[in-house]
């Protein structure tokens, strides 16, 4: 089909207006602007992108972010900036992140358009682990890193679930804590808990997604295959077979 006939059936307006957007050069096909209102269109094979928005079959992307200091993690907010703005020139508008990180907390966010993946990820049922580096204002006494170990009343109806305690360099009082749970301020209140101030949290990894250390905060890269397939692995999706199939939907609903 015609990609003009297409973005209009598709709802995306009027033959006119349509017309109007790829020739400003608003409409992606397959990642590469086009405009050319008579491109051929496989509905089922093309992404489309039409001004940010995906048009019928969408192909999933991924990217980590090393999140900033001073940055929200959602995808709009009337006052505040949003981790949106560091990925504006991946030229995509459905991207959201995959859980929340506090304002100043830093580190690993991924950053998706695939819901099925991010639904699983953070989903209690599947405890996906989360490691976090704390920089801590006094040292927990060894039986305290045990009650973080086993579970802490943080203020909930159950105590936090188990954790895991170490020291990335103790004598300046960084600590790593693996939870398997995703509450409000959790790593915060889980340290409050045992009379530490956190002075700043970065996220290190969540499931088998490394943060990449090279990334400067604020930077972004697309995932690798390897790190997509581990965390479709980790959640029970399927993992595609090979480069032509890498290119298809392979369990988002359309
Ligand atoms: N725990 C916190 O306290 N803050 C975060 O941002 C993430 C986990």
């Amino acid at each position: 089909m015609r990609l003009d006939k297409y973005l209009t059936q598709a709802g995306m307006g009027s033959r006119s207006q349509v017309k109007e957007y790829i020739r400003k050069g608003q409409v992606t096909v397959d990642g590469q602007t086009e405009t050319d209102c008579g491109r051929h269109i496989e509905e089922m094979c093309c992404e489309v992108i039409c001004r940010g928005q995906a048009v019928g079959f969408q192909k999933m992307v991924y990217f980590m972010l090393n999140k900033p200091d001073g940055y929200l993690s959602a995808t709009s907010d009337e006052r505040e900036q949003t981790v949106m703005e560091l990925l504006k020139d991946t030229g995509r508008r459905d991207l959201f992140p995959v859980g929340r990180l506090d304002k100043d907390t830093e580190g690993l966010l991924l950053m998706t358009n695939d819901g099925v993946l991010a639904h699983r990820l953070l989903s209690p049922a599947r405890a996906v682990p989360k490691q976090y580096l704390a920089v801590l204002s006094r040292e927990p006494s060894p039986e305290q890193q045990k009650m973080l170990e086993r579970g802490l009343d943080i203020g909930e109806a159950k105590l936090t679930a188990p954790a895991v305690f170490a020291w990335r360099d103790k004598a300046r009082l960084e600590a790593l804590l693996t939870i398997t749970e995703g509450k409000y301020h959790q790593v915060k209140r889980m340290f409050a808990a045992v009379d530490c101030r956190v002075l700043s949290l970065r996220r290190l990894s969540m499931g088998t997604l490394l943060l990449d250390e090279s990334l400067a905060p604020g930077a972004y890269r697309p995932l690798s295959t390897e790190e997509v397939d581990g965390l479709l692995r980790l959640t029970g999706l399927k993992v595609p077979a090979g480069p032509e199939a890498k290119e298809e939907n392979q369990h988002a609903a359309k």
